[in-house]
């Protein structure tokens, strides 16, 4: 089954409570929220109050993408804020023993970020820590930007490595998702796909038919 998980990043902050109850009323699965510090990407976004905030208006799945570096001293109080999968970057943070125990402790599903630059292979012995593996298809930092091609082949490889090793994980991806790069994706073994530009166009009307575009 392929999931859909618009990213609030393209979304005005003065609109953002009327955008979600339009993706409520269209069928996506999480809706995705991107923490920045200014320090591991070069751009500020939003911390532990606005998952809060969001957890008040919405019962859906709030996939929280942490770039932010450390991890470890954040990681509880986005758990309190009501995340419900977290993921982070591994080379944003060496304690990561301490951060999947914090996260088993709670009902939150651990994750692991990859960005373009870091081999699968000095990843692979997280793989089975983790529940979901979103696999950046941009460089971190911005929505709107194109798609890596070149990560494809990543994420072919996480996909066959988890079957060969019978693991249980989603495999999302993140960055340039459209209609096209979508399937793309979708092909080379990913089942949840990440999309702010894409989804939020100017025709509010049309979210639905874009998310649905996607699948
Ligand atoms: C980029 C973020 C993405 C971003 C995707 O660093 O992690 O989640 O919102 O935006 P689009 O879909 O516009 O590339
Ligand atoms: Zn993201």
């Amino acid at each position: 089954m392929i999931k859909v998980a618009p990213s609030i990043l393209a979304v005005d902050l003065l609109e953002i409570e009327k955008k979600i109850k339009i993706i409520e009323n269209c069928n996506a699965d999480y809706i995705h929220i991107d923490i920045m510090d200014g320090h591991y990407v070069p751009n500020i976004t939003f911390g532990p109050n606005m998952v809060k905030s969001l957890r008040k208006i919405t019962k859906k799945t709030l996939d929280v993408h942490l770039m932010i570096t450390p991890v470890l001293p954040y990681i509880q109080e986005f758990i309190d804020a009501g995340s419900d999968i977290i993921s982070f970057h591994p080379e944003a943070d060496s304690n990561h023993d301490e951060i999947f125990e914090l996260i088993s402790k709670s009902d939150c599903k651990p994750a692991i970020a990859i960005h373009p630059e870091i081999d699968v292979s000095s990843i692979l012995h997280l793989l089975p820590l983790v529940k979901l593996v979103l696999i950046m298809t941009v460089v971190p930092g911005f929505g709107g930007q194109k798609f890596l091609e070149s990560q494809l082949k990543k994420i072919n490889e996480i996909s066959e490595y988890k079957i060969n090793n019978k693991l249980d994980f989603e495999i999302e991806v993140d960055g340039g998702i459209n209609n096209i790069t979508a399937k793309k994706c979708i092909d080379n073994g990913a089942n949840v796909l990440v999309s702010g530009s894409y989804i939020f166009s100017e025709i509010e009307s049309d979210y639905s038919k874009n998310i649905e575009s996607l699948r």
